[in-house]
């Protein structure tokens, strides 16, 4: 299923899109990150170009091309992806928050790097390292929109389902308490892994029953099905 006529039904919209991990440092050479590659940001970045938007891509950590057109702003941390995010969704009529956030980063930073031997009465020691909660980005632009309709802000969110609820039913909990318009529902399992090419996702919709399944199929076809429930969004309001 090519996708032979593009729609033309994001032009004039500004679009705002997060992809990639963000990666907290413990020191100048080391890192706590995740495995997230921003391929499916990137997908969406470039299906949202080719539907007529002009976007915006806060890229963490992204070793990819990146797609002609797009405007590309590039950060290490949730913190500086919150700033760049939390700056510029006021002037963006769609906020897409792909990226893979650290939930937490390490409570200090130590200028110089940790050494093997940190404590000299105990050579053999192992330092502990204390997390501290990060900001939640999404959440923060969903408090900052107040009773505002725009932007419209979709988050996304990769599920496995736990002894608590199955994957829907963690998605429907999630929406509601991130308060986000859309959520795009990734089911990650044994045989779904990171970094594939392929993928399949259900959509919701805050204040609706329905949910959309999308693929198996490339991340720009699914970007496609996506931006078709964006785009119907943004009419009906
Ligand atoms: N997100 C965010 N800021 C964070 C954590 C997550 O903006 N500090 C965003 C992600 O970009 C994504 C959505 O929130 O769009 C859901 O992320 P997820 O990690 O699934 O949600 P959490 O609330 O962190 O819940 P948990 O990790 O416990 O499942
Ligand atoms: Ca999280």
């Amino acid at each position: 299923t090519g996708v032979a006529q593009v729609p033309a039904d994001l032009a004039g919209r500004r679009v705002l899109i997060s992809t990639g991990g963000t990666r907290e440092p413990l020191d100048p050479v080391r890192y706590l990150g995740n495995r997230s590659s921003g391929k499916q940001g990137v997908a969406l970045a470039e299906t949202a170009v080719a539907r007529g938007a002009h976007v915006t891509l806060v890229a963490a950590n992204v070793d990819l091309p990146m797609p002609e057109g797009v405007d590309v702003v590039r950060v290490g941390t949730a913190r500086e992806l919150q700033q760049e995010i939390t700056s510029r969704t006021a002037e963006h009529d769609v906020v897409v928050m792909v990226a893979a956030v650290a939930d937490f980063r390490p409570a200090e930073y130590a200028d110089s790097k940790i050494k093997k031997t940190h404590d000299p009465g105990d050579p053999d020691a192992a330092p502990t390292i204390t997390l501290v909660r990060n900001p939640d980005i999404l959440a923060g632009i969903v408090a900052d929109r107040g009773a505002a309709t725009t932007p419209l802000i979709v988050g996304f969110a990769a599920e496995t389902g736990d002894a608590t609820g199955s994957v829907l039913d963690l998605a429907r909990a999630k929406l509601a308490r991130k308060g986000c318009d859309l959520l795009v529902v990734n089911e990650v399992g044994v045989d779904k892994t990171f970094g594939l090419d392929e993928t399949s996702v259900h959509v919701l919709t805050r204040g609706s029953e329905a949910v959309t399944d999308l693929g198996p199929a490339s991340k720009s076809e699914v970007s496609h099905g996506i931006w078709d429930v964006v785009a119907r969004s943004l009419t009906v309001d």
